[in-house]
């Protein structure tokens, strides 16, 4: 993967720990013992001892040196719970209420990040997005000057060329239906996203109208929200709206758009909603055969990322290292 060299290497000089919500997962497992073997990134996994050890052995994975913590044996659950009051206080929270909420490994993994007993996190091999988002949502929370949490998807696969071909799609995990502003945002997150990947951003506004061809709300609100992105972004290549060819064929660009700049050539691509984007990324990936790292969580006060339940260990142990190296 592009840039997955450098990662490593700014993980060996700088090691972190990262937080496994679902400890006893033979993926997570078999992932924790290659990370363990590298020695850059230390695994806290969550779960019942007994059982993480017994999976462990059963697929001979080696996982001496992972932190493991059962959350319903933690002593100092108390410090926990009390943390997870103050940041719900607002809610009225009571630590007879949050202490069944925080004893849930997604909840309790996000608040060893909180409290800075890890450094980061990644969920999802069982839990569902949203179930692995949400704690993130109400702990982590949106960084200062972000309205939204969002995400996006780094593409990769072996170019015609040589070398790597690495894209960004933002948002399809996240935001279901985001407005104009939102996709401004994510607009903005996406492309700092890709440069972290080597990737210079050209972004391009997706639609299924090409600069007025067609009308529709939903084609204003891409164009608003391109025209929006360019007056906030002036360094920033912005074209849209777009359809996806006009966004990555210079002949179909040359016919509909002959004066844009990055029609023709967009590596980073914003979609009008979650449908569009998460259909996809995943069209990429099935018959595009671009490995997909996501989603990536953009606009968190801390790197927490979900993995999909379909992943495989090698799935997981890049992405721990993409989340640690965003940490
Ligand atoms: C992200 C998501 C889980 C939030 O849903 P939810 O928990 O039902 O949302 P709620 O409205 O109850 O909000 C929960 C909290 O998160 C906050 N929140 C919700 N969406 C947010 C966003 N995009 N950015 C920042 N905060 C957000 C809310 O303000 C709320 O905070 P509070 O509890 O402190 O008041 C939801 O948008 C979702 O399901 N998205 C799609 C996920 C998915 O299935 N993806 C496809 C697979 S990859």
């Amino acid at each position: 993967m592009y840039s997955f060299d450098s990662m490593v290497k700014k993980l060996k000089k700088n090691p972190k720990t990262i937080v496994f919500t679902e400890g006893s997962d033979p993926r997570i497992l078999e992932a924790a013992s290659k990370l363990l073997a590298s020695n850059f990134l230390t695994p806290i996994l969550l779960g019942d001892p007994d059982e993480i050890t017994r999976v462990a052995e059963e697929d001979g994975d080696n996982i001496r040196g992972a932190v493991i913590i059962d959350p319903k044996n933690y002593e100092k659950m108390d410090d926990v719970v009390n943390a997870f009051c103050e940041i719900r206080k607002s809610k009225g929270m009571t630590p007879e209420q949050a202490l069944p909420i925080v004893s849930q490994g997604n909840y309790f993994g996000t608040m060893l990040v909180q409290m800075g007993i890890a450094d980061c996190l990644l969920g999802g091999a069982t839990y569902s997005t949203a179930d692995t988002v949400r704690p993130a949502l109400q702990i982590i929370k949106t960084k200062p000057g972000n309205s939204i949490v969002s995400s996006c998807f780094i593409l990769v696969r072996t170019a015609a060329t040589g070398g790597n071909e690495v894209v960004a799609m933002g948002d399809c995990a996240i935001n279901i239906h985001p407005n104009e502003d939102e996709l401004v945002e994510i607009c903005h997150e996406t492309a700092e996203c890709a440069k972290v990947f080597g990737v210079e951003p050209k972004v391009a506004f997706l639609s299924f109208s090409t600069n007025g061809s067609a009308k529709d709300p939903d084609v204003t609100k891409m164009r608003n929200a391109a025209q929006k992105a360019k007056q906030a972004y002036p360094d920033l290549p912005i074209d849209g709206e777009l359809q996806f060819d006009a966004a990555v064929s210079p002949v179909v660009a040359r016919t509909k758009v002959p004066d844009w700049k990055v029609a023709g050539h967009a590596n980073t691509f914003i979609f009008p909603d979650i449908n569009a984007g998460n259909i996809g990324y995943k069209i990429a990936q099935r018959f595009g055969n671009f490995d997909a790292y996501g989603p990536i969580l953009l606009g968190l006060n801390a790197p927490i990322n979900d993995l999909s339940r379909g992943c495989n260990a090698s799935e997981v142990y890049s992405m721990a290292i993409v989340t640690a190296a965003l940490a």
